[in-house]
C-alpha cells in the first residue's frame, strides 16, 4: 500500500515541543479517563505485564509508560516519525541510553538491529490512515524485529462498535476531521482479525473505546 504521504504527515504534525509539554496530562491525565474510559493505570498495567529488557517502543510519544512501568533496560531503541516526540522520550529516560531512530512505521523499517523481546505500539493504529488491514502493515514491518517468543502488545482507540459519551464523540470528530485520528472504521474485530492471522496467541480485550492487545 502506499498511504497518502499528506494523511501520514497530519497523523502527527500535531506533536511539536509545545503541545508535548502538555500531552501526558491532556492525553493520559484526562482523555483516557473521560473520554475513551480507559484508565492510564491499565496501559501502565500492560507495559509491566510484557516489557522485556530488550525492548523496541514504535511509536513513543513522550515515553510515558516505560517511564511508569518502573523498569530497567539492557536495551531500549525508540522509534518515532516525529523528531520532537524521539527528543522527548530520549530526554526522559536518558538513563537507558536509547537508540532513537526517526521511522515511519507505515514504510519497511531497515533499523539493522538484532532481534527484540517486547515491541510496544500503543495508540498509533488510531493515528494511522486506511482501513485496519492497510494500518496492520506497521505490524509486518515491525515482526521482523521480533525474536522468537517475542511479545508485541499495545493499545489503540476504537471507532466503531463503541459507545462514546459526549466528550468522546466531540474529540473523535475533531481529531478524525484535522486527520489526527484516523479511526472511525476500526473496530475489535478487524485488528482481532489481523493480529490472529499474523500470531499464534493473541489476547485482545476492549476497555470503554480502547482496544488493548499483546501478540506473540
Ligand atoms: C497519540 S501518540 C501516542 C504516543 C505514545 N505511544 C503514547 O501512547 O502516549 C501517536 C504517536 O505516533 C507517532 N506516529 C504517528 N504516525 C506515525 C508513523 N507513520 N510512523 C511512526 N510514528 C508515527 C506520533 O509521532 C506520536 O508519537
Amino acid at each position: 500500500m502506499t498511504a497518502d504521504l499528506d494523511a501520514i504527515a497530519k497523523a502527527h504534525a500535531i506533536y511539536t515541543p509545545l503541545s508535548l509539554s502538555f500531552y501526558d496530562v491532556a492525553v493520559h491525565g484526562l482523555s483516557n479517563r473521560f473520554a475513551w474510559k480507559c484508565p492510564t493505570s491499565k496501559l501502565v498495567e500492560l507495559y509491566r505485564r510484557h516489557l522485556s529488557g530488550n525492548h523496541l517502543e514504535a511509536a513513543v510519544g513522550t515515553g510515558l509508560f516505560l517511564e511508569r512501568a518502573g523498569r530497567s533496560f539492557d536495551r531500549l531503541v525508540l522509534l518515532d516519525i516525529n523528531t520532537n516526540c524521539l527528543e522527548m522520550a530520549a530526554g526522559r529516560l536518558r538513563r537507558f541510553l536509547p537508540d532513537c531512530r526517526q521511522t515511519n512505521l507505515l514504510s519497511p523499517l531497515s533499523l539493522g538491529l538484532g532481534p527484540f523481546d517486547s515491541v510496544g505500539l500503543t495508540y498509533v493504529l488510531h493515528c494511522l490512515p486506511g482501513s485496519m488491514s492497510e494500518k496492520l502493515v506497521a505490524v509486518d514491518h515491525l515482526k521482523p524485529s521480533m525474536a522468537k517468543g517475542a511479545t508485541l502488545f499495545g493499545a489503540t482507540i476504537l471507532g466503531q462498535d463503541i459507545r462514546p459519551n459526549a466528550p468522546a464523540r466531540a474529540l473523535l470528530r475533531a481529531y478524525n476531521r484535522q486527520g489526527v485520528f484516523n479511526n472511525l472504521e476500526d473496530n475489535l474485530g478487524t485488528l482481532r482479525e489481523g493480529l490472529e492471522s499474523r500470531f499464534a496467541q493473541v489476547e485482545i480485550a476492549q476497555h470503554g473505546l480502547v482496544a488493548l492487545f499483546s501478540a506473540s
